[in-house]
């Protein structure tokens, strides 16, 4: 009998963080210790369980020669086209049988190899450090053979102490990287699995005498307007700040008068620590964050958060994100007014939050943990409440901390995010109010805030909101003194969120509420040859949650969704408002800190939505929360005698900043001088009847069944009275929401296969009238519907009136027409753009003369699905017709049907047929947030009731 021998990976099912690792400590780049990345092409070995190979691979002179390779940093189910496994998606469910700490015997694993010469400038003193910035989920790692070290933790720092190692050349660097580990249980964020060395590697010089760990304490006092600065450093040094004239030992204070740092006024001083072996650069943000009288407090004043929850992603990289994708991420939070960022649910890399400093946002910084996974079996076993499992918290929450502590965007420390309660959150509370008392400490998942500085909760809904502000919701004595914040609300998965305008009303009227953070910032689609973006289950997962994964205000590959449009909007830092038959504009400053003096203020005077004349308007450079009164010009003489008129009044960047150009739009608004007036036509032409046809005007319909056939020499397939949309994820809710799904109940109640029964057309002196019930099967539920046709011989009116018939137990998804046209492609249209608008999500939509072409009307949501109709439309013209409504209505064109929408999982299944389907709505049901939080409120409910709208089709010439 013979026995292989394996080699021990107790370590990966070990609780503890690691072994071998240097304490956690300030993350900074020298001024001039040297380093050497170790990114690049590693050799790669995929072996299917942990102990599969022996560490041979570590040792001197072994041939590699005929492995694979893969990018560092970079995960490796993402490289090799599947040759190295796939990702996994699911939401909270581990995809692994829940039996802490252990894990599969299948454990993928991979074997990273590199050598590497240290460049002929490396000195020859003085020590060296080797850093991981993020391994998912468990490393082992061996320098020229000698076993260094093992470490889980896998968005935070790790580093070893290699310079006795160090040859300076045919260094060999060998990491074994397990996907999974004990780690993996307090990893259990809504995100893809992806193994891998996502983040940089380096080896950093460490001259004698260098910098080892420092804290930059930088507080400002508003009263008197002096900032204090005092540098804790572990080895002694100096510290200068030449803008400010500070030169003064570590560990000593100073008090000057500063510009304080703030998400809207970022001042940084430059400055540096000098120890005796090493110069650091320093960037010092002075700002003071407190809790007082319940309210969180910078500099003196109480904040309020417009934030948003950020995954780290790209489409193809995954995790791995290079500075200029985390530049366009917050160049874009910045250019749509957001202020704030959670790290959701983890440790960002570092440079993003050196972005944050720069740029100016709110940082809610959020450790590498949650345990969702727990909650099916009702949290028992719950890391967090385990002991044993506490110096894994604390090693996280140090990690977090001592890496993060020196950027002065971030205001919050948080402790992860759905982990149930227990002695390890307390305990990892308890250790950062030690460590950094600058800060305040936040938690979502213990709504008893026992640990935490906030009250933070997840998708309220408005009513609860409103008794939160209200200081009605009761809660421990604790809670009752804290101010609120949403983490997370505003669920952006696919066409939504709905309800935002709603949302921050109630934010901006209660000051015990504080703001909230929309989820999420990205759609963590993955690219993908056949499907366009992939999402959860298409990887052939046997446990997945589809596209729960792709709910971002921004698509993969961060173009802006409308979401982010519409969110933009609706915490725009300057509210215009006025009143167009006074002329005059109210003009208030929403910012916390900054005056207007950044912002040049334009009017303009639209004539049936084009622009006639347009200037500057002088606004004083209000402080935050004045508003002031300004009177707008003479409106210009109406050169069209009946026609609508009104104002706009855009808030732009008065010069280039560093996030946005001059002129780039902050905020707007418009309000109507005199009303459109209705289209009429007079029902003058009578229609006439032939073998086949009925003639009426300049359109021909078929003598038995009433139906429209051409307008003009215009084709159409008739319009129908249509209330089906494509479900979207919001309409369809998730399964545990115990609230009602609306789309599953319009498919109960048979809304997608509605039939129309014809009754009868009649033919009158001055019109054809066909009457029918649209009805679905197996039901008593019915819509009345009468078709009513008149002509002055040129145009061509349609009156749609629907009389509900039976017991409407559901509101409805639309109410409108569609039709057919042959072709059509450029459109042009008067009322709401230029992108698409729902009942609860129109703030962003502008009245005017928008162009587009039908490809482009489209939203291309991940999981097809309701999109792309634009709101309060006046007239649109496409496909040889023009189209007036009586009153506006919504208007949306597609190349495909509803029912094709509908069926559709990914964009790729979409293909045009050869008529452009039209929808003309009167209305549209509100969109909401259901797919993880309340359904739209009551007021954008589409209710089935008696309606009566008209359209004037004349075909254009
Ligand atoms: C929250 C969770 C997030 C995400 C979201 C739904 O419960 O914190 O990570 O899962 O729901 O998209």
């Amino acid at each position: 009998m013979s026995f292989r021998t394996t080699p021990s990976v107790d370590y990966v099912e070990d609780v503890s963080p690691g072994s071998g690792a240097l304490p956690p400590r300030a993350w900074y780049a020298s001024s001039d210790a040297t380093s050497l990345s170790l990114n690049g092409s590693w050799r790669f070995r995929l072996s299917a369980t942990a102990d599969a190979e022996d560490d041979s691979f570590a040792g001197d002179g072994y041939d590699a020669a005929d492995w694979a390779e893969v990018t560092v940093p970079g995960h490796w189910v993402l490289q090799g086209q599947g040759a190295f496994g796939l990702p996994i998606y699911t939401n909270h469910l581990y995809p692994f049988p829940v039996d802490p700490p252990h894990v599969p015997t299948e454990n993928p694993t991979g074997d990273h190899l590199r050598t590497f010469d240290l460049p002929a400038d490396w000195p020859a003193d003085g020590g060296a450090v080797l850093r991981f910035d993020g391994v998912e989920s468990c490393a082992r790692v061996w320098l020229n053979g000698t076993d260094i070290g093992e470490f889980k933790g896998s968005r935070l720092p790790h580093e070893f102490a290699v310079g006795h190692l160090l040859k300076p050349s045919g260094n060999v660097l060998a990491v074994r990287v397990h996907q999974w580990s004990a780690g993996s249980y307090l990893e259990d964020q809504d995100q893809w699995w992806l193994p891998g060395i996502f983040r940089d590697v380096t080896l950093l010089h460490r001259p004698a005498g260098s910098a080892l760990d420092f804290f930059v304490h930088a507080s400002y006092d508003h009263v008197t307007g002096e900032g204090t600065l005092r540098v804790d450093s572990d080895v002694d040094g100096r510290v200068s700040v030449p803008g400010l004239d500070i030169d003064v030992a570590t560990g000593e204070s100073v008090t000057v008068a500063v510009a304080p740092w703030s998400a809207e006024t970022p001042k940084l001083y430059d400055g540096e620590l000098a120890t005796e072996g090493e110069r650091v650069p320093l960037r010092v943000g002075f700002r003071t964050v407190v809790l007082e009288d319940g309210l969180i407090k910078v500099n003196g004043r109480a904040i309020l958060f417009k934030g948003v929850n950020r995954h780290e992603w790209h489409p193809e990289k995954g995790r791995t994100l290079d500075l200029e994708t985390m530049r366009e991420d917050v160049l874009l939070m910045k250019r749509h007014n957001l202020n704030a960022v959670r790290t959701s649910h983890y440790p960002p890399h570092p440079a993003f939050l050196d972005l944050c400093d720069e740029y100016g946002l709110w940082v809610i910084d959020e450790c590498d943990l949650e345990t969702h996974g727990f909650t099916e079996q009702a949290w028992r076993d719950n890391p967090v409440d385990d002991d044993r499992w506490t110096p894994a918290l604390l090693d996280r929450a140090a990690r977090m901390v001592e890496r993060d502590k020196n950027h002065p965007s971030v205001v919050f420390w948080s402790l992860g995010n759905e982990a149930g309660t227990g002695r390890g959150l307390t305990a990892m509370a308890e250790w950062i109010h030690g460590r950094d008392a600058s800060r305040l400490v936040h938690y979502e998942g213990d709504w008893n805030c026992r640990d935490t500085d906030v009250y933070s909760r997840m998708y309220a809904n408005h009513a609860e909101v409103e008794q939160i502000g209200k200081e009605l919701d009761g809660g421990t004595h604790k809670r009752r003194q804290l101010p609120f914040i949403q983490c997370e609300y505003g669920h952006a998965m696919g066409n939504g969120p709905g309800g935002l305008a709603d949302y921050q009303e109630l934010f901006e009227k209660y000051e015990r509420i504080q703001g909230g953070f929309i989820w999420e910032w990205i759609d963590h689609g993955i690219k993908h040859p056949e499907l366009g973006y992939a999402y959860g289950g298409d990887f052939g997962e046997e446990l997945h949650d589809g596209n729960f994964v792709c709910d971002g205000l921004i698509f993969p590959d961060r173009t802006p969704s409308p979401g982010l449009v519409e969110y933009k909007k609706v915490i725009e830092p300057v509210r215009i408002e006025g009143d167009g038959a006074d002329g005059t504009v109210r003009v208030t400053n929403k910012y916390d800190f900054a005056d207007l003096s950044a912002l040049a203020f334009e009017w303009s005077y639209q004539v049936d939505g084009e622009t006639v004349e347009a200037g500057t308007l002088s606004v004083p450079s209000l402080a935050p929360g004045e508003s002031a009164d300004v009177k707008l010009p003479e409106p210009p003489a109406d050169r069209r005698g009946g026609a609508e008129t009104q104002w706009t009044v855009r808030a732009l960047l008065a010069s280039d900043t560093a996030w946005g150009r001059k002129d780039h739009e902050v905020a707007w608004g418009q309000f109507p001088v005199s009303a459109r007036p209705a289209p009429s036509v007079a029902a003058t032409d009578r229609p006439t009847a032939s073998e086949k046809l009925i003639y009426l005007g300049p359109a021909s319909f078929d003598v038995r069944t009433g139906a429209l056939k051409t307008i003009g020499g215009v084709e159409v397939t008739a319009p129908h009275l249509d209330v089906w949309r494509a479900p979207t994820d919001n309409d369809d809710g998730m399964d545990w929401q115990t609230e009602t799904r609306i789309g599953s109940l319009w498919r109960k109640y048979g809304l997608h296969r509605m039939r129309h029964r014809l009754d009868g057309v009649e033919l009158s002196d001055d019109a054809l009238t066909v009457r029918t019930r649209v009805a679905p099967a197996a039901w008593e539920v019915g819509l009345a519907t009468a078709y009513r046709w008149t002509s002055d011989g040129d145009r061509l009116k349609l009156t749609v009136s629907v009389t509900p018939e039976g017991d409407w137990a559901v509101p409805l998804p639309r109410l409108g027409i569609r039709f057919g046209l042959p072709e059509a492609d450029a459109v042009k249209w008067f009322g709401g753009g230029p992108g698409e608008a729902y009942p609860d999500s129109r703030m962003a939509s502008a009245v005017s003369r928008w162009q587009s072409t039908v490809d482009n009307l489209q939203t291309p949501y991940l999981r097809p699905q309701e999109n792309g109709a634009r709101a309060d439309v006046r007239w649109v013209e496409l496909g040889g017709l023009r189209i007036e409504g009586d009153p506006e209505f919504w208007f949306t064109a597609r190349r495909w049907t509803t029912e094709q929408l509908d069926a559709a999982q990914h964009l790729t299944d979409l293909t045009p047929d050869d008529t452009v389907w039209v929808n003309l709505d009167h209305g549209q049901h509100g969109i909401g947030s259901q797919s993880c939080g309340p359904g739209p409120l009551p007021q954008y409910f589409l209710r089935a009731e008696p309606a009566e709208f008209s359209f004037v089709f004349s075909a254009l010439g």
